[in-house]
């Protein structure tokens, strides 16, 4: 998720460019840059780190002068942070140059084309195509070239763009990623979100998928990819610049788990090409992948609640034997790995220092080891074999949801390419399930848009003292999660047991009116866990079910329950954890805990 803000009218763009960009810091950087047009030609500034380097380059803007410009702060997904990877990219001519945020899906083939017609690279970014096809399809008329790139690039984008030769104009492009733009006396503005412009304007146009806007100093014109000119009602903005960081949402937590229908969508859909899943960072052949003895995954905290999901999944899928470990457990006991074992780590931030330890240990031991990483550029990201990233965006709530979601997506991926490798998943079962992974983002919106009902039976809970949380086989790597986001941010203590564990001990813990939630989605399993709830109601537990829609026969033994849309048992974590992290989410907030920051937590646990 990066940031872009564009400027032109009667000041300084620069200044104008670097404010705007400060405010949309959250939306992550590790590198930055400026394109203006200074009278003669465009003139640009690229910097790596915070946005702070690119001020100081440019003294503030004031190296750059022109009133007409475009600026990006870039959250890596494709090519490491670098000068050269940092937007704006320049066609060869450096005559057009483009800012973008979003995922460019097809960018592989096309820049091969590119290359083919003479085009020469200077950077490993997907936007980098844009400038050379914008240029390729170029004949001075700038929405003509801009609506035929439209037409050919798949994917996710909001751009600027300049054209040395239109120096009084500004074009904005919009297909997923959100952009806006705002007038106020003094000029337009383009930017990805309101806070950007909120100093200036509160009058802003939300512009639509396929949408192109030409900006002049003083006036703007919108058109559909057809080139077709339209009207656009403006859109008055009340929010406070806070509260517009958050998209309106009251915690960047809530922002986030409400990310992930796009986000699941985002580390999905670039991996599934031609009904086939194609993850050519994974550096494997299907003989390699044949010759997996066994895979151990290496993670911590809600990385690791991921892991013990995958070997659920990949054993039942590839048949390949996973051992699971939190990394401050292994990489301290010395574990057993023989030739033609895998391993795999797992992080969000790509700087756990026991995540980071494991990694190198194994390395040490003569392993390779795939990551599985949301931070381009990270420390584990740049010292594993291979990375498989999640396209989560930056994510700023310590309590992970939206990247959480993402290694989930990730894991699916490799459990069912590995089994197709193998030979354990044949084709009909193999597209069923990529059609069951489509629908998740959509099931996923759906279970977000009951927030209001789960926000009243979390209010119950304010007061709770012990939630425990209970579930068989996949559903227990779901009940460790979601005792992990409820405890995490609203300090109430929370365990999460094997349904079957349960009378081993702990269910001399149960009370009355002890919170339990089962997570019951397994079908397979249904029956025992649905024993395990008569057990606890008969002790006096309050008993929350989560199940699959259909499964009314729980009613018998649930105070309370929560229907998911039927999908894959192997992917019914991503839909039974929403639920969850909203209970978490309004218990906390219920209690007037700082949901985004919980105490004692930080986001990145870069110490032992
Ligand atoms: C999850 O909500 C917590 N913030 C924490 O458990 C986190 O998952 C863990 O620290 C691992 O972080 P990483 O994914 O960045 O390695």
């Amino acid at each position: 998720m990066c940031g872009i803000v564009g400027y032109i009218g009667r000041h300084q763009a620069a200044p104008i460019i670097l404010e705007g960009l400060e405010r949309l810091e959250y939306r992550g950087y590790d590198s930055a840059g400026m394109a203006v047009f200074n009278g003669e030609k465009i003139q640009i500034t690229k910097s790596i780190g915070r946005l702070k380097v690119l001020e100081e380059l440019t003294h503030g803007g004031s190296t750059m002068q022109g009133v007409v410009g475009i600026g990006h702060t870039r959250w890596a997904t494709h090519g490491v942070p670098s000068n050269e990877n940092a937007h704006p990219h320049f066609n060869a001519e450096e005559t057009i140059t483009v800012v973008h945020n979003g995922i460019i899906e097809n960018y592989l083939p096309l820049k091969e084309k590119m290359i083919s017609k003479g085009y020469t690279f200077v950077s490993d970014t997907d936007t980098e195509v844009l400038a050379h096809l914008i240029d390729y399809y170029y004949k001075g008329n700038p929405l003509e070239a801009i609506t035929k790139v439209m037409h050919r690039v798949q994917g996710s984008y909001a751009l600027g763009i300049l054209f040395a030769d239109h120096p009084d104009e500004i074009f904005a492009v919009r297909k997923d990623s959100p952009l806006i733009v705002g007038q106020n006396e003094d000029g337009c503005f383009i930017a990805s979100d309101v806070p950007a412009i909120l100093k200036y304007t509160r009058k802003v146009y939300f512009i639509e998928n396929q949408e192109v806007v030409r900006l002049r100093a003083d006036h703007m014109h919108f058109y559909t990819v057809d080139e077709e000119e339209i009207t656009k009602e403006a859109v008055t903005i009340d929010w406070d610049a806070d509260a517009a960081e958050k998209g309106g949402y009251e915690h960047f937590m809530l922002k986030e788990m409400y990310e992930q229908p796009k986000t699941v969508t985002d580390t999905l859909m670039p991996r599934i090409k031609d009904n086939d899943i194609v993850i050519e960072e994974l550096g494997m052949t299907d003989e390699e992948i044949q010759a997996i003895r066994k895979i151990h995954i290496v993670a911590c905290g809600s990385a690791y609640h991921t892991g013990v999901t995958a070997k659920y999944i990949i054993e039942g899928i590839a048949r390949i034997p996973v051992e699971v470990d939190v990394a401050s457990e292994f990489r301290y006991r010395n574990p057993i790995l023989e030739q033609g074992d895998m391993i795999v780590v797992i992080s969000q931030s790509g700087e756990t220092a026991d995540t980071l330890a494991a990694l190198r240990g194994t390395q040490k031991m003569g392993h390779k080891v795939l990551g599985i990483v949301n931070v381009v550029g990270s420390s584990i990201a740049r010292e594993a074999d291979n990375v498989m990233y999640t396209w989560a965006g930056p994510e700023i709530a310590v309590a992970t949801t939206k990247a959480y979601s993402a290694q989930l997506i990730a894991l699916y991926l490799l459990a069912m390419k590995f089994g197709k490798a193998r030979g354990t998943l044949q084709a009909p079962a193999f597209c069923n399930m990529l059609e069951d992974l489509k629908r998740l983002p959509a099931q996923i919106e759906m279970l977000l848009s009951n927030k209001n009902r789960i926000q009243r039976f979390a209010n119950r809970y304010i007061g709770a003292k012990d939630v425990f949380f209970i579930g068989r086989g996949i559903d227990y790597a779901i009940s460790l999660e979601g005792s992990l986001k409820l405890k995490e941010i609203s300090y109430i203590h929370s365990e999460a047991y094997a349904a079957g564990e349960l009378k081993h001990g702990t269910i001399s813990l149960i009370e009355q009116g002890t919170l339990v939630a089962a997570v019951a989605t397994q079908d397979a399993l249904f029956q025992k866990t649905l024993s395990n709830m008569v057990e606890v109601k008969a002790r006096g537990a309050f008993v929350l079910a989560v199940t699959n829609e259909g499964n009314t026969e729980i009613e018998k033994a649930a105070d309370y329950v929560i229907y998911i849309p039927r999908t894959n048992p192997y992917f019914t974590n991503s839909l039974a954890i929403i639920p969850l992290q909203l209970f978490g989410y309004y218990v906390a907030v219920g209690k007037g805990c700082d949901v985004d920051k919980p105490r004692n937590l930080a986001k990145s646990v870069t110490v032992e």
